[in-house]
This record gives structure tokens, C-alpha cells and sequence, in this order.
């Protein structure tokens, strides 16, 4: 059966992903690699809706069948009041990046978390229970990187950040789900001593702003793991010296490709291919592996 509701089994998968601007999205090439490889006929679009379009977009996935559609900023926070449904990640952020539509039935997900944690694990730090983590920063991405983590176990996860009020504010949010504490930017010279795993969610260190980190390397010693939500560079001066101080470091890459993986394994019920998914972005973003 096919209709114009969402069952794509019999045509080509539609799927896309809206944002303002959007232009700049490395999305459509990695899932775009990743259907061909599977051998899915279909179609990932780039979609740009302005703030005052949502509404009207979201409708839109119903009747043109789209199979479903990641949301990025401004929309995260915005897109939930349009759906059906929310998946328990995205009440645990307050945010959706993930749509999937169900023979009309819109159900929002949040897989920048859980790709997140999927990534950290496979890449640099398998096992998170009992960890001491430090999330520096406290905005969208600390909220949703710290609900996944806090499904993990770690003994303590402490925030971050240069306003102290919204990290107090975040660690409240999750008492009820861990051991949580909010700090200011200035604290953290006397909290690290103890920490296994520091993650920088803020955008210090971004391209073009390569010269800047997020903490004082001088903090960071060897054994650590240090790991950094920035994709662009690929190594931002925070990892380069992390490394140079022996520490394990994890680059924000595989978050982009990981909550990728998990919306096309929602929509498509297929295991992502993320080799090939991180490749093609690194050759887009003219890097090397590794
Ligand atoms: P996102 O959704 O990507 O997390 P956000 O909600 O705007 O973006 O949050 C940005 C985070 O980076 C905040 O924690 C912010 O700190 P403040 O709450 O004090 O603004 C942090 N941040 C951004 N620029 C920073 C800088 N130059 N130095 C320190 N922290 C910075």
C-alpha cells in the first residue's frame, strides 16, 4: 500500500531536513551517501523554512508523504508543538531533531544526545558508569548531551559555565536523574582534579576562532579523555593540546554522524552505514580520518 501519508515502502523515501539558514548543512550529502549505499531510492532535501513557515512545513510532511525530516536550529524547540507525538528523548531535552512520520503520524525525537553518547562510547570511552564528567557550557547541546549521559550512570556530571546561574539552573533540571551540579567557568581549576571525562559543548574554539579554548589546557592532565562537540576544525586547539598532555581526545564528528544514524535507522529501519557517512563528511570538510 502507498499513499500520500508517509508509508514510503512502495516509492521513494522523502526525507529532508529544515533550518534557517540552511544552506551550510552538511546533511543532505551524509544521508545522501548513506541511501545510496544502502540501496534505498529516495531523497534527502535541504529545506529552508523561515520561523513563521514551520507550521505550515511540518503539514507539509502529511501531504507530500515525506517518510521524515531532521529540524535544526532555529526549530528545535518550536517544531514539538506541531506533532502527534514525543519520544521520550525529546521530553528529556525539551527539543526535537527528529521527525518521523508514521502514515501521518508525526512522532518528534531527539538523537543529538543519544548520538552523542553512542559516539563517545565507540570512539573514545566504552564505559561511562561510574565516571566523573565535566560538561563545560550550558546551553541546548549540554542539555541534551547531559539527559543521555545521565542514562549511563556516571557517578557525578558537573556543569560548567561562564553565566554560573544557567548552570545551576541545568543541573537542577536533572536532579531528580543523577548526580548534577552547576559551577561557574572560574571553579573549574578547583573541581578538575577529579574529573575522568571533560566535554566542551560551547562553540569556543569554532572556526574561525581556532586560537581560542574553552579551559586552560594547563588543567587538563594525562589519562583524562577530552572530548569536543566542534566538527569545524575537525581538531580544535582544545584536543590538539589535550593530546599533546597524553589525554584520550574525541572529536565532535561523530555526534554530526551519529544523530544522523539513529533518525535514518528510525526512518528507514536499517542499520546506518557510519563509516561511509563519516567519510563523505570528511571529505566534504576537506580533512583527514583520524
Ligand atoms: P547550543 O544550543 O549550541 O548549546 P547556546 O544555547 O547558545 O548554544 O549555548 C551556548 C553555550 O556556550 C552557553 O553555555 C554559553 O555560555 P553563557 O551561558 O554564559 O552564554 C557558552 N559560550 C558561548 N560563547 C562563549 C564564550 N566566548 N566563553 C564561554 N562560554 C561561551
Amino acid at each position: 500500500m502507498t499513499s500520500a501519508n508517509g508509508d514510503y515502502r512502495n516509492k521513494d523515501i522523502l526525507l529532508g531536513v529544515m533550518g534557517d539558514p540552511i544552506a551550510h548543512s552538511k546533511s543532505p550529502l551524509m544521508h545522501g551517501a548513506a541511501l545510496q549505499a544502502l540501496g534505498i531510492p529516495g531523497a534527502y532535501v535541504p529545506l529552508h523554512i523561515a520561523p513563521g513557515q514551520l507550521g505550515e512545513a511540518i503539514r507539509a510532511v502529511r501531504t507530500l508523504g515525506f517518510r521524515g525530516v531532521n529540524v535544526t536550529i532555529p526549530h528545535k524547540v518550536a517544531v514539538m508543538e506541531y506533532l502527534d507525538r514525543l519520544d521520550g528523548s525529546a521530553l528529556a531535552v525539551g527539543a526535537v531533531n527528529t521527525v518521523v512520520n508514521d502514515n501521518g503520524v508525526l512522532t518528534g525525537y531527539n538523537t543529538d544526545g543519544i548520538g552523542y553518547v553512542r559516539s563517545l562510547k565507540a570512539e573514545a570511552a566504552p564505559e561511562l558508569a561510574g565516571t566523573r564528567i565535566l560538561v563545560v557550557g550550558a546551553g541546548g547541546a549540554a542539555r541534551g548531551i547531559i539527559a543521555a549521559l545521565l542514562l549511563e550512570n556516571p557517578s557525578a556530571v558537573v556543569v560548567a559555565n561562564r553565566t554560573r546561574e544557567k548552570a545551576e539552573q541545568l543541573a537542577a533540571a536533572f536532579e531528580a536523574k543523577g548526580a548534577v551540579s552547576g559551577i561557574g567557568m572560574n571553579e573549574i581549576a578547583d573541581r578538575i582534579a577529579d574529573v575522568d571525562i571533560v566535554i566542551n559543548t560551547t562553540s569556543v574554539g569554532m572556526y574561525p576562532r581556532i586560537d581560542e579554548t574553552p579551559v586552560d589546557p594547563g588543567l587538563l592532565r594525562e589519562g583524562m579523555t577530552v572530548s569536543d562537540l566542534i566538527y569545524n576544525p575537525l581538531h580544535t586547539r582544545l584536543l590538539t593540546e589535550s593530546r599533546q598532555r597524553g589525554c584520550r581526545i574525541h572529536g565532535g564528528l561523530g555526534m554530526f554522524v551519529y544523530q544522523g544514524a539513529y533518525a535514518l535507522e528510525y526512518w528507514t529501519g536499517q542499520s546506518a552505514p557510519v563509516d561511509i557517512m563519516r567519510q563523505t563528511i570528511i571529505d566534504a570538510l576537506g580533512g583527514s580520518a583520524g
